[in-house]
C-alpha cells in the first residue's frame, strides 16, 4: 500500500504557538513534497475545550490561514476541516465499541486534564478514538506529530488491530513520525510549551508581545562574566531551532566563555525568531484578509477528503455487517 501522510492541529486558540510550529506544522510543508498529504483543522477535537459561540469558526479560519501562510498548497495537500466530513463521528462509534474503557482512562493527556480541570466532559475521554478515526478514515500510514501525541498514535494502532482482528483486515497500522530534535519544545518557564500552561509564544502575537515574552524566558541567575551552560538554558534551546549552524556555534562559545549576559542572548533569540517568522506573518495577514479564498480552499479539500472517507465507510460497514 502506498503511503499517505495525515496530521491535524486543533483550532483551540486565536494563534498557534512556536511549539506547534516547530514540533509539527513546519514539517508538513516539507512532507508535502515527498508524500500525498492530508492536513486537517480538527474542530471536533477543539470542541472539547472551546465553548464560546463563534470562536470555533474564527479559530478554524485562522488555523487554515496559518497552514497556507506556512506554505501548504492546495495542489500538493488536501487541506480540510474535520467537521465537513461528519462520517468521522460514525467511525468513532464503530471504533469505540472495540476499545477498552480502561485504556482510555489511562491515557496521559486525559489524566492530565482530569487533574487540572474541575469539569471534564466525556469528549475528552473519547478524544483518542476520534483521533484514531481521523487517521483510519483516510487509511493514513504516517502521522507527523509532536512527541506528546505518541501515545495517541499507539492507541490508533491498537484499535486498528482490534478492528481488523474482529472484522477482517480493513485498516493499516499507522506509524508516528516524530522529529527527535523538535519532539518537545520548551515554553518560557522550561516546561513543554502549551496553551494550557500559558508559557507560549504565539506565531502571530504583536512584535512587542513576542519581545516581552522572550525577555521573560526563565534562566539561572549567572552574571554577565560567568561561564554559562548552553545545554540547560531555555534561551539557547529555542535559539537552536531558529539560528544557522554558524550562529549556534558562535552563541555556544560566548556562553561557555562568559562575558555575555542573558539579556543579550534573549535579544539575539528575538532577532532570529522574527527573521524566520516575518514572511509567514505577512502571508498570514494576506490570508486573514481573504476569508472567502480560505473557505474555498477548505471546501475543495473537503470534496477530495469526502471521496476517500465514503469509500472507507462503505468497506467498514460491509466488514461489520451493518
Ligand atoms: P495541538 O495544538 O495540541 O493540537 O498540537 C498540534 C501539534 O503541535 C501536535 O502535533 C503536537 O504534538 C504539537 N505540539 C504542541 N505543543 C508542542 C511542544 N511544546 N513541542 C513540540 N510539539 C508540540
Ligand atoms: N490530538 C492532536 C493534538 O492535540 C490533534 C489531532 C487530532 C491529530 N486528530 C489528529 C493529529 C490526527 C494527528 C492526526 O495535537
Amino acid at each position: 500500500m502506498s503511503d499517505l501522510v495525515f496530521s491535524g492541529v486543533q483550532p483551540s486558540a486565536a494563534s498557534v504557538h512556536i511549539g506547534n510550529y516547530l514540533g509539527a506544522m513546519k514539517w508538513f510543508v516539507k512532507l508535502q513534497e515527498q508524500f500525498p498529504l492530508m492536513v486537517c483543522v480538527v474542530d471536533f477535537h477543539a470542541l472539547t475545550s472551546v465553548d464560546k459561540r463563534g470562536e470555533l469558526r474564527s479559530f478554524s479560519q485562522s488555523l487554515a490561514a496559518t497552514y497556507l501562510a506556512l506554505g501548504l498548497t492546495k495542489d500538493s495537500t488536501i487541506l480540510f476541516r474535520q467537521s465537513d466530513i461528519p462520517e468521522v463521528c460514525e467511525l468513532t462509534w464503530y471504533l469505540a465499541c472495540q476499545f477498552p474503557l480502561g485504556l482510555l482512562e489511562r491515557a496521559t493527556a486525559f489524566k492530565d486534564k482530569r487533574e487540572k480541570q474541575e469539569q471534564v466532559n466525556s469528549g475528552l475521554l473519547f478524544y483518542p478514538i476520534l483521533m484514531a478515526a481521523d487517521i483510519l478514515l483516510y487509511k493514513a500510514t504516517k502521522v507527523p506529530v509532536g512527541a506528546d501525541q505518541k501515545q495517541h498514535i499507539e492507541m490508533t494502532r491498537e484499535v486498528s488491530e482490534k478492528f481488523n482482528y474482529r472484522f477482517g483486515t480493513t485498516f493499516p497500522q499507522p506509524e508516528p513520525l516524530i522529529d527527535k530534535k523538535t519532539g518537545i519544545i520548551p515554553g518560557l518557564d522550561g516546561r513543554k510549551m502549551s496553551k494550557s500552561y500559558d508559557n507560549f509564544i504565539g506565531l502571530f502575537e504583536t512584535e512587542k508581545v513576542i519581545e516581552s515574552k522572550v525577555k521573560k524566558i526563565v534562566t539561572d541567575s549567572k552574571g554577565v562574566d560567568e561561564s554559562k551552560d548552553p545545554e540547560t538554558c531555555n534561551v539557547f534551546s529555542l535559539y537552536n531551532h531558529f539560528a544557522t549552524e554558524d550562529e549556534i556555534s558562535e552563541l555556544r562559545e560566548s556562553y561557555l566563555k562568559g562575558g555575555l549576559g542573558y539579556g543579550t542572548a534573549k535579544m539575539e533569540l528575538f532577532r532570529v525568531i522574527m527573521r524566520e517568522l516575518s514572511p509567514i506573518r505577512e502571508k498570514y495577514t494576506y490570508y486573514m484578509s481573504r476569508p472567502r479564498e480560505v473557505e474555498t480552499i477548505l471546501e475543495q479539500g473537503a470534496e477530495k477528503a469526502r471521496i476517500i472517507a465514503l469509500k472507507t465507510m462503505k468497506e467498514v460497514k460491509e466488514a461489520i455487517g451493518i
